[in-house]
């Protein structure tokens, strides 16, 4: 449903984005990662068409993005980083607006979209809190169903539950064939719906991998809290786990992949909390390239 070749766009000396292959089929979900500038909303921006490529292509269930632009906006779902809308409609007037520009959409799914994600319809935009004014966007993208999705970060502003609520969405989506691309800077939330996960980095694509297969490799850091002295022998003998250091009853570990052989080894060990510490891109990187060349 989504494919580039050599997907490229430069802005003078900048390379926005290098050579992007990348393809997504029906069902699909990919998560972009990646530091701020890396090149996400870049790539976002190209295949939806709204940007023109400096070399390379994109398609979008089987239309080239640039020769059949109208094609593909029927069939995108888009939500931009910096959503924008009228500030004096309401939502529910903006929304009706737009469901008109692409030729109609069932009232009752904005209506159940907003009731899911507790969007209040009837208030004006200009009125609307950061995260209220974003579940607006993630309506507008959602709301005809369409084939293909691509959202710029479409959880920034949401609490936690409305960001549980938008991964049901996603996964609805998922199910009934929608090939989604979304962009995040939070692993745990790209790892919760997609399926693939792919790391940029000034510009090109570092790392596409399953979830699975970057989760395995990644490196945790754990804070193990005991009711006694630490059992650090125990703990050290663990593959995969290194102790980073010792603060009174707390050992401070990084595991590598799995977590299991850990939790078994601490079995007969009173362990009174377990902090986790979200893996950060950076770290995920150092042990994926860890000479600076090929992925392992
Ligand atoms: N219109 C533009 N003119 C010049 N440079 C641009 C333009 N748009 C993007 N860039 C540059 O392209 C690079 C990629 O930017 P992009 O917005 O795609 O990054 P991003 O991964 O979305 O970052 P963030 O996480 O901050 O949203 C950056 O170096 C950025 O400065
Ligand atoms: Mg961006």
């Amino acid at each position: 449903m989504i494919r580039t070749r050599d997907l490229t766009k430069r802005y003078g000396a900048t390379h926005a984005l290098e050579g992007l292959d990348l393809e997504i089929r029906a069902g699909g979900v990919l998560g972009f990662l990646g530091p701020n500038g890396a090149g996400k909303t870049t790539a976002i921006r190209l295949i939806a068409g709204l940007i023109r490529p400096s070399r390379g292509s994109a398609e979008v269930a089987g239309f080239d993005v640039a020769r059949d632009p109208q094609a593909v906006h029927a069939r995108i779902g888009y939500l931009s980083g910096e959503f924008r809308a009228y500030r004096d409609l309401t939502a529910e007037r903006y929304l009706r607006y737009l469901a008109d520009l692409r030729g109609g959409v069932d009232p009752a799914r904005i209506a159940s979209l907003a009731e899911r994600l507790d969007l209040p319809l009837r208030r004006r935009i200009g009125e609307l809190s950061h995260g209220n004014r974003q579940k607006v966007g993630l309506v507008q993208a959602l709301m005809a169903d369409p084939p293909v999705l691509l959202l710029d970060e479409p959880t920034q502003g949401l609490d936690p539950l409305m960001q549980r609520e938008f991964l049901g969405l996603i996964a609805e989506a998922r199910d009934r064939g929608c090939a989604v691309l979304l962009s995040s800077h939070i692993l745990s939330e790209v790892e919760a719906v997609a399926d693939r996960i792919g790391i940029l980095r000034a510009g090109r694509l570092v790392a596409l991998d399953a979830v699975d297969a970057l989760r395995g490799r990644a490196v945790r850091r754990l804070d193990l809290v005991f009711a006694g002295p630490p059992p650090a022998e125990v703990v050290a003998a663990v593959p995969g786990v290194r102790i980073l250091g010792t603060t009174d009853r707390t050992l401070h570990v990084e595991v590598e992949g799995s977590t299991a052989a850990l939790v078994a080894a601490l079995g007969p060990h009173a362990v009174e909390d377990v902090v986790s510490h979200e893996p950060d891109l950076e770290e995920i990187f150092l042990s994926l390239y860890a000479d600076g060349g090929e992925p392992a």
